[in-house]
């Protein structure tokens, strides 16, 4: 029997995905809001089954327990930082990150050095607020996974992951505060994102949500921010926090590797719908429309123009590079006549589909390993 999925605008909420219109419609988070209510319709679960079941996941909280750092002592804190000589250092190495060729005729196109360096700087700060708001949904994921997760050993790994979180929250928010100055409110896509993930009652859902989507995403953008910042304490900060995050992913992909392979097509196409969802959810969140409204540009009149640029869909995509493998590797890309490798296609993400997967690379990114091109 074939699996009948849902369309675009069930799943979205838009038929087509480059719909501007309808992205644009969703309004942004009040800034002054402090407090977000979830309902979480989650049954929390007892395992009295004690023993060695999965002894990968034993490994990975072995791991986590040694790789604990303190945010506080670790980090030096007392580094100068200096917000608009790193914004010019990072423009010096990668330009504004859209093609100046192309702008010609919209908004931005009077723009001198001035604005541009405003909006670098703003935009730093905005994606590290960004990356904040989605720590603090991981701690709240990684929270429930505890309680929902029908595995001991999951429960014992899940249960430091938490601690990982808190960390993570603690030091973007610290450095937000401290070095510069203040935070964006969290982006509307990456919220409802969240808000679903947390939403659903569903244990592996969390995890695919989080663990493979969000957390896949940040590692891939860490690595970048990572090899790109010129900013010392920034640079250890996001070091640390991949040491981590690396585990997290791994995680998701043990976890889920196991519960997928007994899945039926009707329940994987339900997995497939939701990893779609938030792949787009958070490249909507990507096009950082809050920096463009505080520079006083009207978004409709710049969004069509930041989608169709090539130098910002080459980075954009970039921060695919985790997920897809991983998402092959889980079985997702290709069961029900491919129709997760189909979607990925359209966002113009599936040439990642053979780099290496995140079962086993966090070992590479313990703490005291050498990263590639840092
Ligand atoms: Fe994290
Ligand atoms: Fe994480």
């Amino acid at each position: 029997m074939t699996v009948t999925h849902s369309s675009n605008e069930e799943i979205i909420g838009r038929a087509e995905i480059n719909d501007v219109e309808a992205i644009l419609a969703i309004p942004n988070v009040d800034p002054n809001e402090i407090e977000h209510v979830v309902k979480n319709n989650a049954d929390s679960i007892f395992s009295w089954d004690y023993t060695l079941q999965r002894p990968a996941l034993r490994k990975l909280y072995e791991k986590a327990k040694t790789g604990q750092w303190n945010a506080t002592t670790d980090l030096p804190w007392d580094t100068d930082v200096d917000a608009e000589k790193i914004a010019k250092e990072e423009r010096e190495l990668i330009g504004i990150g859209l093609d100046p060729a192309r702008l010609d005729g919209t908004p931005v196109a009077k723009w001198g050095d001035k604005e541009w360096l405003e909006f670098n700087m703003e935009s730093k700060n905005w994606s590290l607020s960004q990356f904040m708001h989605g720590e603090q949904g991981a701690l709240l994921c990684t929270a429930k996974i505890v309680e929902t997760v029908p595995w001991y050993d999951a429960k014992l790994y899940a249960s430091t992951q938490v601690v990982d979180e808190a960390r993570h929250v603690e030091v973007f928010a610290r450095y937000l505060q401290e070095k510069l100055g203040g935070e964006y409110q969290v982006n509307v896509h990456l919220r409802m994102l969240l808000d679903d993930i947390i939403n659903d009652s569903r244990w592996d859902m969390t995890y695919l949500g989080m663990q493979v989507m969000v957390e896949g995403l940040a590692l891939a953008a860490f690595g970048f921010q990572h090899q790109m910042t010129t900013e010392p304490l920034l640079k250890q900060l996001l070091r640390y926090v991949m040491s981590d995050e690396a585990r997290h992913v791994a995680f998701g992909v043990l976890s889920l590797k196991e519960a997928y392979d007994e899945m039926t097509d009707a329940e994987i196409a339900q997995r497939q719908e939701f990893a779609f969802e938030a792949a787009l959810r958070m490249r909507d969140r990507f096009m950082s429309q809050e920096v463009w409204e505080r520079m006083g540009i009207n978004t409709r009149d710049i969004l069509p123009v930041i989608l169709a640029d090539p130098t910002r869909v080459m980075f954009q995509s970039m921060l695919f590079s985790k997920i897809v493998p991983n998402c092959k590797k889980l079985g997702l890309l290709d069961r029900n006549d491919q129709w997760l490798r189909r979607r990925f296609e359209e966002m113009n993400v599936i040439q990642f589909e053979d780099w290496e997967d995140t079962g086993e690379e966090y070992v590479k990114f313990e703490l005291g390993e050498e990263l590639a091109g840092s």
